[in-house]
Formats: structure tokens, C-alpha cells, sequence
């Protein structure tokens, strides 16, 4: 009986693709909702505060850039890369980014934790002419970088529409952003940013133990 109904299908090209995208659109919607749901219950982990105004512009000059066409910032719950570049990267670490930098393009390393690996004035040298400091390095030059300053009032209106997608920056934060970008070049607020990178927003597992013998337990690499 049911074999009969199996040779009609197969024998009507138009029913066997129509009930094909049936089944694999219910497939998709029972794998795809269920994560749109978690997206919104991840919460910040501890330590993680939306990025002060400084180091807020430096992300979106970094976005503007295109640096994540060839930098990541996602490191891999795998041991050889945790290793190099320390604690693998959480979803919880990354809720006031929007959008997420992580990606998976590395012509150059992995940046999520480069904060506090290098001087201020070797990430300056390094974002004007990067062979100045490493000269094989295929990177890019940034020299209008140190040229533009910050606006001030287009900080505020940015923190303004993200407080809309909720992160809790308060009034006095806001009122305070000018001051703290016066007088700022684009280079001060991209070191800025960079500097923080993996320092602020490092999971509080880190505090536990190394970075390296905390990773096996989500890699599976055992
Ligand atoms: C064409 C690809 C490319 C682009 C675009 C690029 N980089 Fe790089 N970056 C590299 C390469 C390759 C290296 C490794 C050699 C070096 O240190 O210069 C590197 C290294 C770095 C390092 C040092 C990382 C470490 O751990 O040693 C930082 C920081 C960095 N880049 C930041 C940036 C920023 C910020 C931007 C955007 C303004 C950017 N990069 C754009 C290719 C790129």
C-alpha cells in the first residue's frame, strides 16, 4: 500500500519537489527557531559593559575600515588556538557588538584578545605604515587615520540608538561622551579600541586558571 503511494511520488517529478521543500523547510524551522530564541536570552558576561565612548568610536572606524576582511575576532575552542591566542571566544562576551566582528577571514592573526599585547606606540607606528615595525607584514597603511578627529555629537546620537537596542548607557554617559573624545584623533580611538579588545570583555573563566588549560573543556580536544 504504502509502496504505491512512494512509486506515484517518485514517478511525479512536480509532487516529489513540492513535498521535498515541505520536509526540508519544517527541517529548517525546527534547527533555525530554536536559535533566534537563544540569541535573545545570552546575557553579558560578567565585566561586560557597552564600550566607553572612546573606544566605541575606535570600533566603528574599525568596522568602516574593513579591518575584519582580514582579521577575525572569534578564537576557536580548539587547543592550537587557544594557545596562541588565549580563552576561545564566547557569545557572552560579544552582546554589545553590534554588528559582531567575529567572522573567520585571517589574512592577518585573530584580534579578539590583541588588547594590552603590544605598546600604544607600536599599535600607532604599526596602523600608520606596519612595516615600520613588522617588515614583512602585508597590512595596509592607515596615515589619514591621525588626520580626522572624533565628533563629539555624533558619538552621543550613536550611543543614543543603541540604548534603543538596549545597552544600558545612562544620561551622564552620554552627556560626558564630548568630553571624552575632545580633541581625539581617529588613531587615538582605534588604539583605543584595540587596547580593550579581550581585556574588558575576557570570560570571568579566565581569572579560574590559564587560558589554555580552560579550553579543552568546550573543544573537545581531549
Ligand atoms: C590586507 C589585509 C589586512 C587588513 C585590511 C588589515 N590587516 Fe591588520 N594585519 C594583517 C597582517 C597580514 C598582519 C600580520 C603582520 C603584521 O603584524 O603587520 C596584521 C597584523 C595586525 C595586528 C597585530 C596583531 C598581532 O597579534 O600581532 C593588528 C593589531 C592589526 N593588524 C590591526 C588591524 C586594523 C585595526 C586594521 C584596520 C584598520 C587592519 N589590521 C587591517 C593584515 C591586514
Amino acid at each position: 500500500m504504502a509502496y504505491r503511494h512512494f512509486e506515484f511520488i517518485e514517478k511525479h517529478v512536480w509532487t516529489l519537489g513540492i513535498l521535498t521543500a515541505i520536509m526540508v523547510s519544517l527541517g529548517g524551522l525546527a534547527e533555525i527557531t530554536p536559535l533566534f530564541m537563544e540569541a535573545n536570552k545570552v546575557q553579558p558576561a560578567d565585566g561586560v559593559k557597552p564600550y566607553p565612548p572612546l573606544r566605541l568610536a575606535g570600533r566603528d572606524i574599525y568596522v568602516r575600515e574593513g579591518c575584519y576582511l582580514c582579521h577575525s575576532q572569534m578564537i576557536r575552542a580548539l587547543r592550537f588556538e587557544t594557545q596562541r591566542y588565549g580563552h576561545y571566544s564566547t557569545a557572552s562576551e560579544s552582546v554589545y557588538d553590534r554588528p559582531f566582528q567575529w567572522g573567520s577571514k585571517r589574512t592577518g592573526p585573530d584580534l579578539a584578545r590583541v588588547g594590552g599585547k603590544y605598546s600604544d606606540a607600536w599599535q600607532r607606528l604599526h596602523l600608520m605604515n606596519p612595516r615600520q615595525v613588522v617588515p614583512e607584514s602585508n597590512m595596509p597603511n592607515y596615515p589619514w587615520l591621525s588626520k580626522a578627529t572624533i565628533d563629539g555629537a555624533d558619538l552621543q546620537a550613536r550611543m543614543r540608538v543603541l540604548r534603543l537596542l538596549g545597552d544600558p548607557y545612562s544620561d551622564a554617559e552620554i552627556a560626558a561622551a564630548p568630553k571624552d573624545v575632545d580633541g581625539k584623533t581617529e588613531l587615538d580611538a582605534l588604539v583605543a579600541y584595540l587596547q580593550g579588545l579581550g581585556i574588558d570583555n575576557e570570560p570571568p573563566v579566565k581569572a579560574a586558571g590559564t587560558a589554555t588549560s580552560a579550553a579543552p573543556t568546550a573543544g573537545g580536544a581531549r
